[in-house]
């Protein structure tokens, strides 16, 4: 069984968990899935009834991913009531060190695949529950295009769904790499200082504002309110993260580069705007009819190693039912 899933890019971020063992998250958030880009597990029951098997990019996991998988799967075991043992080989078409969410795709992918060779037929709420166990914004990688994950406050509660499909709204994503070092803080590592800050109060305090104008601006195809409070959350979230104890400074000089180019380019009449992740890469978005122009202009700003670019994609589905 093989199953395709896209990852995705917060434009209300999640950033602090109320449950870190089942990623309830401390806010909702809004993302959209990156199409072009994703993540195939192809998954099958393991003869050997011991322990499961599991290949990343073709190459045997190392321990720490292997015990973050193996857990998950114990959700699967548990859910199908079959003590059963699966083999696993999961690739990206996109770098890995990219410092794109590869956890968001490759659980999702996982989720669906794994369900599915245990005859576990989950509807599309209960599959994002499942997913955000393996990591929280893999949930927003099940459903299509625009996506919405509502907080909740436990298992039960907290679960994604789409706010509108892929071709709702022609946005492409030009995302400029900036380092391909793998991060030195994980997201997960993150979540737990969060609350280390004093600015993370009045970030959760405001973040149903932004959401609820996130929402409306995806629904009315309204770029520059979409624009103004994608950086809004961005920012806010970096600046919990500095001020957090230890303090994570995710960006290089090229990602500030690239931050200040883009309210240039502003200035010059386009309709663009960034959003940053656990990492120094830029996420650029603008209407898909700016995107070349946008994607020249950013492999030309020093520091900018390559751009990939993605327009939204679609929902975690079944590719190969062998
Ligand atoms: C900055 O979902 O990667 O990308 O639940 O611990 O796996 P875990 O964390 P993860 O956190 C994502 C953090 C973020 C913002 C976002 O995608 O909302």
């Amino acid at each position: 069984m093989t199953a395709l899933a896209h990852p995705n890019i917060a434009l209300i971020k999640y950033w602090g968990d109320r449950d870190s063992n089942l990623h309830i998250p401390l806010n909702g958030s809004i993302s959209m899935n990156l199409g072009g880009l994703f993540t195939r597990a192809q998954v099958s029951l393991n003869p050997n009834p011991q322990r499961d098997e599991l290949r990343l990019n073709g190459v045997t996991a190392n321990p720490d991913d292997y015990r973050r998988v193996s857990a998950f799967l114990d959700h699967i075991r548990e859910l199908s009531g079959r003590k059963v043992y699966f083999t696993i080989n999961s690739h990206n078409n996109f770098p890995t060190s990219a410092g794109i969410a590869s956890s968001a795709s490759a659980f999702a992918a996982l989720a669906l695949a794994a369900t599915k060779v245990c005859d576990l037929d989950l509807t599309e709420p209960e599959l994002t529950r499942l997913a955000r166990m393996g990591s929280g914004s893999a949930c927003r990688s099940i459903p299509a295009g625009y996506v919405e994950w509502i907080a909740g406050y436990n298992h039960a509660t907290s679960f994604a769904r789409s706010i509108a499909p892929p071709e709702h709204w022609d946005l492409t994503d030009c995302i400029a790499l900036i380092s391909q070092e793998p991060k030195s803080t994980s997201s997960t590592q993150g979540h737990a200082l969060a609350s280390s800050s004093p600015l993370q109060a009045a970030r959760l305090q405001t973040a149903e504002q932004r959401l609820q104008t996130c929402r409306q601006a995806i629904l009315d195809r309204d770029f520059n309110a979409l624009a103004q409070v994608v950086e809004l959350d961005s920012n806010l979230m970096h600046s919990v993260m500095i001020t957090s104890t230890p303090p994570l400074l995710y960006w290089q000089p090229p990602t500030l580069a690239v931050m200040h180019a883009i309210q240039n380019w502003r200035l010059d009449g386009f309709q663009v705007c960034y959003t940053i992740d656990a990492g120094p890469n830029v996420h650029v978005l603008c209407p898909t009819q700016q995107a070349t122009e946008i994607a020249t202009r950013l492999r030309n700003i020093p520091g900018v190693i390559q751009v990939l670019t993605a327009r939204p994609g679609g929902a975690t589905r079944i590719i190969e039912n062998e």
